[in-house]
């Protein structure tokens, strides 16, 4: 639960997530993260959840913030990776501490592009995945927790 006793779903970006808007928007889109955030933040209200918005380009930072998630008994995670998704047996371990559902996005569809690319480290243990809807993945993200809570 959030502090206002809504249930709290966090949502994690990894590296270079913080560069959105800027960073190849032919293939990322033209928004901004905060811009992403702010209709996440819209859309939440309408459901009745609460968020909470990191993003770090550091893996360390990222198991540190995935630690104290695990504490708060969190509502469900929204996580993109980055490029993390396909390197990191670290933040896989350290999502397998959670007992919520875990949804993987990817703006840019990743079955798409080059072959490293193909591989995800978390898609197995994660509730689903949505990659190649731009910022809308996070909203279906975010429908699909609110689908879970409610049956
Ligand atoms: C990404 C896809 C990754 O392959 C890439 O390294 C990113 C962004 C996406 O949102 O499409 O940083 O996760």
């Amino acid at each position: 639960m959030g502090e206002s006793n809504l249930p709290l779903v966090h949502v994690i970006n990894g590296p270079n997530l913080n560069m959105l808007g800027k960073r190849e928007p032919e293939i990322y889109g033209s928004m901004s993260l905060d811009d992403i955030n702010q209709g996440l933040g819209k859309l939440a209200g309408e459901l009745d959840l609460a968020l909470s918005f990191f993003q770090s380009n550091h893996e360390g930072a990222i198991l540190d913030h995935i630690h104290a998630v695990f504490e708060q008994e969190p509502a469900g995670i929204i996580i993109n990776p980055g490029a993390f998704t396909h390197t990191s047996v670290a933040l896989r371990d350290g999502l397998l501490l959670l007992s919520c559902p875990i949804i993987e996005v990817h703006l840019s569809n990743i079955h798409k592009r080059e072959p490293f690319r193909h591989k995800s480290m978390i898609a197995d243990i994660a509730y689903g995945q949505l990659t190649g809807f731009g910022y809308f993945g996070y909203h279906m993200a975010l429908l699909s927790i609110h689908n879970y809570l409610n049956n």
